[in-house]
């Protein structure tokens, strides 16, 4: 397991549905899901997102989303937004590069030089981790030597969910569920990557909460990473 004194604390969070998925079919926004979240919930969401010292989703994420990932529902100082984007290319209007936070973007070296220099010209500050793509390990290392992230959450999507898991990376999951089934075997899910082989890779969490939030029930995990 990767040594926690030289990487943030993380939390994994989201909505998902009863059938375990994360949005209503593939390319589709998490907002519209979201919507139906009880305003108690939005309300932890955001003293959650408040509570932490950065926030990090996936680059289709702000894609397909375009997410403000800022606090807003609740008092409190908005997350430093930390998105890994191998090559530098998401939007340059995309709502996270706006002024409402500060923003990191990761990149690997095989970044186009004008991408960065767009990027930092959007007032984003640009890490790069990683040779031919961005390296979680190596990301996490320099957001707490180099930015002061003790605590980081994860709001997804399921490829960025899938990564962390697979390094280790995630300490902790809350899960915000939704009353509803929406279906389709390509219909993106908590965690998505390669299938696992056998049951000794199977990734072990503990139960250690649950409670109702409004209406939508919440439960939260350690992730424990015994077996292979
Ligand atoms: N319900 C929820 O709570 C929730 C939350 C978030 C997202 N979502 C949904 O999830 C869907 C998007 O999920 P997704 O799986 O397609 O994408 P994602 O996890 O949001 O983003 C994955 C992308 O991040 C970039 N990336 C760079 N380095 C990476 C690394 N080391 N590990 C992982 N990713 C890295 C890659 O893009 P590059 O190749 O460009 O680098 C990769 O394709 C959307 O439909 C969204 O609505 C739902």
């Amino acid at each position: 397991m990767t040594d926690q004194t030289s990487r943030p604390h993380v939390l994994m969070m989201s909505e998902i549905t009863a059938d375990g998925k994360l949005t209503l079919r593939k390319g589709a926004s998490s907002k519209i899901l979201m919507k139906y979240m009880s305003h108690e919930t939005e309300l932890l969401l955001h003293t959650t997102r408040a509570e932490y010292d950065a926030i990090m989703v996936g680059a289709n994420t702000i894609r397909i989303d375009n997410s403000f990932l800022t606090v807003r529902y609740v008092k409190g100082k908005s997350p430093l937004r930390v998105i890994p984007c191998s090559m530098g290319d998401i939007p340059l209007d995309a709502n996270v590069l706006g002024p409402d936070a500060p923003t990191a973007i990761a990149v690997c070296e095989g970044a186009p030089e004008e991408r960065i220099d767009a990027l930092r010209k959007k007032g984003a500050s640009v890490i790069i981790a990683g040779k031919t793509h961005v390296e979680l390990p190596l990301l996490m290392k320099i957001l707490k030597e180099q930015f002061g992230v003790s605590k980081l959450m994860i709001e997804g999507g399921p490829t960025l969910n899938w990564h962390m898991l697979h390094d280790r990376l995630v300490d902790e999951i809350r899960l915000i569920h939704l009353p509803f089934i929406v279906g389709g075997s390509d219909t993106p899910s908590l965690v998505g990557g390669m299938h696992i082989n056998s049951e000794n890779e199977m990734i072990r969490l503990n139960l250690k909460k649950f409670y109702l939030c409004g209406t939508n029930l919440v439960s939260e995990f350690d992730v424990l990473y015994t077996g292979a």
